[in-house]
């Protein structure tokens, strides 16, 4: 079966054999550049560096399993240290569930315990996860697949405070918008009853819903609003934590401090499934009288924190930070720009650190479809990209009319250029069919 598609689609899918550095084959032997690091989580590529292979068969050999509620490990308090040093220092407490949506649930579950108040805001542009919880914190179209089996209550929606794909706008300057969406969510706030909210859950940057980054001054008047009126604030970094963005996590984007941190993905290079919720130490004492009340088998597995603790160490000595900064983004920002000059049916180039995205557009320059699939107006050419995307060796997830770029962070300046000239060419396809539509 297939997940969030039907499943005969899977029949269409490579069937992959083996990866090396930034590129997967096929069985039928064809190579592959991965575009997006899967679903922005490989972000260290496929070679597996014999660090993280040694730390993974030692803790195999040594003790393969630790349920977390009945055992402590060495690995478990070396990786929360590590954590704990690239973390700012108000946030000291960990847990390791296995994935993002896990880890946001557990987040959920301890501002609603800590605060004892019912409701979490999230922006409508968001992805938090595929469990009922995070699936309802999510504001895009996937949350329709939790509503019709009945809406779990207490989630509040707000509109994200850049321009999207859609209509609305918050004003025409990045300090109007960011003026009028911290007016507008205190407002909201206000409306819901402050003491009805535990927290509001935002994506630093958000990704799957098309690569967005806050006005300047949005997220700290978000912390001042959530501080005014005792609430949390929980970073989800599932996807942009461990260095997407240039910078360790993607809040440090902004002036803030979270409450409470969630990633995946990028915490163990995706080789081993394993997320963390960091909270601030208030919070983790708060929870030392008090049963937290979440528990998971795969808690702190020590075999996926050994594969995370040497990935982390291994980001940090190939200083991949500065590489995503002062490399990849640059090619990156080249790349996309060039594109979107060069076709009428691209456009809205946007791009931080190692993560960027344009929009498909179609012949009158609007945006080909709707996030959901709905309205397209061009469903051959987007078929057709599609194909030639995997014609030339691109691999990756397409989401139209977003098409991201998101290439491991290993991989070189002349890798991302030959990216590039693939995306050229199955781009051509796709603006060959619009121009004749
Ligand atoms: C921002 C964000 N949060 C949560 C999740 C869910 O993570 P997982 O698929 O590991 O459950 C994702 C997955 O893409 C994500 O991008």
């Amino acid at each position: 079966m297939a997940s969030w598609g039907p499943g005969s689609a899977l029949r269409a899918l490579p069937f992959l054999s083996h990866g090396e550095h930034i590129y997967m084959v096929d069985t039928d032997g064809n190579k592959y550049m991965d575009w997006t690091c899967q679903a922005v989580c490989t972000n260290l590529g496929y070679t597996v560096p014999p660090a993280v292979m040694n730390a993974v068969t030692k803790q195999m050999s040594e003790l393969a399993m630790a349920y977390g509620g009945l055992g402590n490990t060495e690995i478990r308090v070396r990786l929360g240290a590590l954590l704990n040093e690239l973390l700012p220092d108000e946030i000291t407490g960990f847990l390791f569930p296995s994935g993002g949506s896990e880890a946001n649930e557990a987040a959920m579950r301890i501002a609603r315990r800590y605060t004892g108040r019912p409701k979490i805001v999230n922006m409508y542009r968001s992805y938090h996860g595929g469990s009922p919880g995070a699936l309802q914190a999510t504001g895009d179209f996937r949350r329709g697949f939790t509503e019709s089996t009945g809406e779990l209550p207490g989630f509040v929606k707000t509109f994200n405070p850049f321009d999207t794909i859609g209509k609305f706008s918050f004003g025409s300057t990045d300090a109007e918008k960011a003026q009028n969406a911290l007016a507008y969510l205190e407002d909201q706030i206000i409306m819901e009853g402050p003491h009805t909210i535990a927290a509001v859950m935002f994506e630093s940057i958000v990704g799957s819903g098309g690569v967005y980054v806050a006005p300047p001054g949005y997220m700290e008047g978000v912390r001042e609003i959530c501080d005014r009126y005792g609430i949390l604030f929980i970073a989800d970094e599932v996807m942009v934590g461990f260095g997407r963005t240039g910078t360790f996590w993607g809040f440090q984007n902004y002036d803030v401090v979270p409450d409470i941190v969630t990633s995946a993905k990028g915490l163990s290079g995706a080789w081993l499934p394993l997320s963390m919720v960091a909270v601030r130490t208030e919070i983790k004492e708060f929870f030392e009288d008090t049963p937290l009340g979440w528990g998971a088998t795969y808690h702190a597995h020590p075999v996926s924190m050994a594969c995370a603790y040497e990935s982390i160490k291994f980001m940090l000595e190939g200083d991949m930070l500065n590489h995503a900064k002062k490399v990849i983004e640059p090619v990156l920002k080249e790349g996309i720009d060039a594109l979107c000059a060069k076709y009428e049916c691209l456009g809205n180039g946007r791009q931080i650190g190692a993560f960027g995205c344009m929009d498909m557009l179609d012949k009158y320059g609007n945006p080909v479809q709707q996030l959901d699939g709905s309205n397209c107006t061009h469903p051959d050419a987007v078929l057709g990209y599609r194909q030639a995307m995997k014609a030339n060796g691109l691999y990756g997830f397409l989401r139209p009319p977003f098409i991201h770029c998101a290439p491991p962070l290993v991989i070189s300046p002349d890798e991302l250029r030959e990216g590039f000239s693939r995306q050229d060419k199955a781009l051509a396809v796709y603006a060959d069919i619009v121009s004749k539509a």
